[in-house]
């Protein structure tokens, strides 16, 4: 079940990614889309390196990923965990496939969204301990099916501590949808249920994800540059 997908842009032929059963992978040698082949916010001109995942690649892959879900959760209830801020846009577009292929398939999943906010990164560097912010009272999750929705699954130590917290709720089932995630260990891969894209070690931003508060208003998801890297350093 391995295909290669292949694009001729720019004149070569680059290898974008293949898909191994139900892993979209992006390969450690994948050099991202040419900036001037897309549009996005003048602001970020010379801060950002490549498009590395387009919008509409990140749309299609979740629609691909709300089917999963429909397909595993039994419950005709879910409580979707939204871990704020990178989860906002994964979180809303997830929803509101799930709630498309519902309607599509007259299997209606009730869906309550509820919110998490964490915080680990510091500049492009991740800081060791799990920070609530807010409350950590997650006693809405007792006895319910759990879908927990993380933009990026990086070290995986942070998903580990907030699995551990969820559990202390005692929910019935809990799932992890990660839309990004990081090809580190093979703990990032066996916490997460619902992947996106595997991609290598390399920090991105854009689609809700920031570096350090910024980028989170670009659509696509990109690679920083090293200008971006230095003006947004704090
Ligand atoms: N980008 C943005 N935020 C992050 C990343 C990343 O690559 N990894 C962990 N948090
Ligand atoms: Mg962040």
């Amino acid at each position: 079940c391995i295909f290669l997908l292949t694009k001729s842009l720019q004149g070569s032929p680059v290898h974008f990614m293949f898909s191994l059963c139900c892993l979209v992978q992006i390969k450690d040698d994948w050099p991202g889309y040419n900036l001037d082949l897309f549009t996005y916010p003048e602001h970020y001109h010379d801060d950002i390196e490549n498009v590395y995942i387009p919008h509409g690649v990140i749309m299609d892959r979740i629609e691909r990923l709300a089917r999963y879900v429909m397909e595993d959760f039994e419950d005709s209830k879910i409580m979707v965990l939204c871990v704020l801020k990178g989860g906002y846009k994964f979180c809303a577009d997830l929803v509101e496939f799930i709630k498309v292929l519902g309607r599509s398939s007259n299997r209606y999943l009730e869906t309550r969204v509820e919110f998490i906010r964490l915080k680990s990164y510091l500049n492009d560097q991740s800081t060791e301990d799990l920070h609530i912010i807010g409350s950590s009272d997650l006693s809405f999750l007792r006895g319910k099916s759990v879908l927990v929705v993380e933009a990026i699954v990086d070290t995986g130590k942070t998903m580990k501590a907030l699995l551990k917290h969820v559990e202390t709720f005692e929910p019935k089932m809990v799932k992890v949808a990660g839309l990004l995630v990081k090809r580190l260990s093979t703990m990032t891969e066996s916490l997460t249920d619902y992947v996106g894209f595997e991609i290598p070690n390399r920090f991105v931003v854009g689609y809700a994800l920031d570096y350090n508060e910024y980028f989170r208003d670009l659509n696509h998801i990109c690679v920083i540059s090293k200008t971006g890297k230095m003006k947004y350093k704090i």
